[in-house]
């Protein structure tokens, strides 16, 4: 079995081993500096790496320290984003869990919210999953329009349909398998949802792009706004995830500058969501109140 398995599977941080190896060979120099007269070589030597073992130890401690600080900020904003998403929509029944592969509630309220004050008459989702049943509540309580979301895996596509007709949510929603095939993108070929899916869509009010899955942020899922921008108009608001991911955050901003669209970075820290929108927009006008 694989060292790192192991210590995986018997939960064992690689610094606390670390320690222990530093800690013997410092106990070794030290003996055996003492067991040579007239040499104080191993004494430094110990000396030094007993320095070098501390600062380590201060330096995780605090490394430890600082990210359970950002953390628990970052849980208590999510435990207050999941708490506005039941006032919001007021399902019957329990929402299924959110973060993971599921937006985080603070993105998924900032998406239902998007949907209350804008109104749209079509929501494309790129990724199905809980968002659909979000937006299709959103829109219910807003007593029109549909979500289309596309995804990838019939076993996420079936779920989702369980989902949303555990909630009664069917009539405002339709869920499209479409395979990945290889798209033209850029001089590049990327594996992309197969265009003819979305080809009857004529405009696109909301847009959620969340997928195809890019976990190595290769731009997997660029073609989510350069293929579908012939179907933006002044008022698309379109909210992108994932842009915690540094190349696809980069590439979102600069299609944004170019394509005259406002990125609005949902979070500054640890999590990312971009909202983009356009600055003649009604959405533009609610966020600003101008
Ligand atoms: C980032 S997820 C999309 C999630 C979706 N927009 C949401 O917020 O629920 C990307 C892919 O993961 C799969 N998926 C959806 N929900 C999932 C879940 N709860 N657990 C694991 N995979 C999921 C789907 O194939 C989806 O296209």
């Amino acid at each position: 079995m694989n060292l790192n398995i192991l210590l995986d599977r018997l939960q064992i941080p690689r610094t606390f081993l670390a320690t222990i190896a530093s800690l013997s060979a410092l106990w070794w120099l030290i003996v055996s500096s003492f067991s040579r007269r007239n040499n104080n070589t191993g004494v430094f030597a110990g000396i030094a790496i007993g320095l070098f073992v501390v600062g380590s130890m201060l330096t995780e401690i605090i490394f430890r320290f600082s990210h359970l600080n950002r953390k628990n900020i970052s849980n208590h904003r999510q435990l207050q984003a999941l708490l506005g998403l039941y006032a919001e929509l007021d399902p019957e029944h329990s929402l299924p869990l959110l973060g993971e592969m599921a937006l985080l509630p603070f993105t998924a309220l900032n998406y239902v919210k998007v949907i209350r004050q804008t109104k749209p008459e079509i929501v494309v989702e790129l990724g199905s999953g809980v968002s659909t049943l979000l937006s299709s509540l959103q829109l219910k309580q807003n007593g029109s329009g549909k979500v289309i979301a596309i995804d990838h895996e019939q076993k996420w596509v079936q779920r989702t349909i369980n989902d949303l007709r555990q909630h009664g949510m069917e009539d405002w929603s339709e869920i499209r398998h479409a395979q990945l095939t290889p798209v033209e993108h850029n001089g590049r070929t990327v594996r992309w949802y197969d265009p003819a899916m979305l080809q009857d869509i004529e405009k696109i009010d909301v847009l959620l792009v969340d997928g195809p899955p890019d976990y190595v942020d290769s731009g997997q899922r660029q073609p989510g706004l350069s293929l579908l921008s012939d179907k933006f108009h002044d008022n698309t608001v379109i909210l992108v995830d994932d842009t915690s991911r540094s190349n696809w955050n980069q590439w979102v901003h600069q299609w944004a500058d170019n394509n005259d669209f406002i990125a609005e970075e949902l979070y500054h820290d640890v999590e990312g969501g971009i909202l983009l929108y356009k600055q003649q927009s009604n959405f533009f006008v609610l966020r600003e109140g101008a």
